[in-house]
């Protein structure tokens, strides 16, 4: 049987290491992408003992070259690209922002998606069953204080993701994205945020709680699937109800 083919930016660590996985249970040959020289051994061996195979190149989405030559290593038409990789940034008020930081969160959140589909969109069969996936954040759509640039850049991932919707329905090619509210990754984990207001987060977040990342991953699953075949240029919140509000 000829396996469906994913690449994920952003592999070897939480949403994106959640979506390799579904894929992998689902019988698609994973094709990752991340910073580290090797792919996340228990992420490879799950991926294995699944009957799947991941394939993984280190490649920064941030620079054009990287990915013009991932693609070329590549060498294989896929089925699905999920342009998950990002990072937050620092929690400071927008007078003491670093430029610094400001710049490098708008090169891997939005150039990042730019470089990766820009070159990948041609690898995408022409069969009416290509999807693009974009991993935006509630930060696309509501403000997120003290976060300028990570809410400037998901609001442009949402922006490419309508204007590639509209680019490439015609050509079969769907593209959405997920923004999901406050999830249990290295993200969250790693940012330096104090307790109290980590457990503000929780507490403002109707359902009390922090996502999953096999639960960000669903939806990105569902939104890749035939199941969501008339879904383009739809932006999934997968929130425990913060937009809500
Ligand atoms: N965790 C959350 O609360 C949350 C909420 C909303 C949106 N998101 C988004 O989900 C996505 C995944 O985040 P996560 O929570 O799984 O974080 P994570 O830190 O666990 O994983 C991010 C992965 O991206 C990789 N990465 C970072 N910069 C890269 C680059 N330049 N090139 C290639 N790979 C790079 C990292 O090495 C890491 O493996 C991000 O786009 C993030 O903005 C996360």
């Amino acid at each position: 049987m000829i396996k469906r083919k994913v690449v994920i930016s952003g592999v070897n660590s939480g949403i994106g290491y959640a979506t390799a996985l579904i894929f992998a249970k689902d019988g698609y040959q994973i094709f990752g992408v991340d910073l580290a020289d090797e792919a996340n051994s228990s992420l490879k061996l799950k991926i294995k003992t699944l009957g799947s195979d991941l394939v993984y190149y280190k490649c920064d989405v941030a620079n054009s070259q990287e990915v013009r030559q991932f693609y070329e290593n590549l060498n294989t038409e896929i089925d699905v690209l999920v342009n998950n990789a990002g990072i937050l940034g620092p929690r400071v008020k927008t007078e003491d922002y670093p430029i610094d930081a400001f710049d490098k969160i708008l090169d891997i959140n939005i150039k990042g998606v730019f470089y990766m589909t820009k070159f990948g969109i041609t690898h995408l069969k022409k069969d009416a069953n290509g999807a693009i996936i974009n991993v935006a954040s509630v930060a696309g759509l509501v403000g997120m204080t003290n976060h300028i640039a990570y809410s400037a850049s998901k609001h442009a991932v949402v922006g490419m993701t309508k204007t590639l919707a509209l680019e490439y329905a015609k050509k079969g090619i769907r593209v959405n994205a997920v923004c999901p509210g406050f999830t249990d990754t290295a993200m969250v984990e790693t940012a330096n945020l104090e307790k109290e207001y980590k457990e503000g987060l929780k507490y403002g977040t109707p359902m009390k709680r922090f996502g999953e990342a096999e639960e960000i991953a669903a939806g990105i699953f569902y939104l890749a699937s035939t199941n969501a075949s008339f879904i383009t240029g739809h932006c999934l919140t997968i929130d425990g109800g913060i937009t809500a509000q």
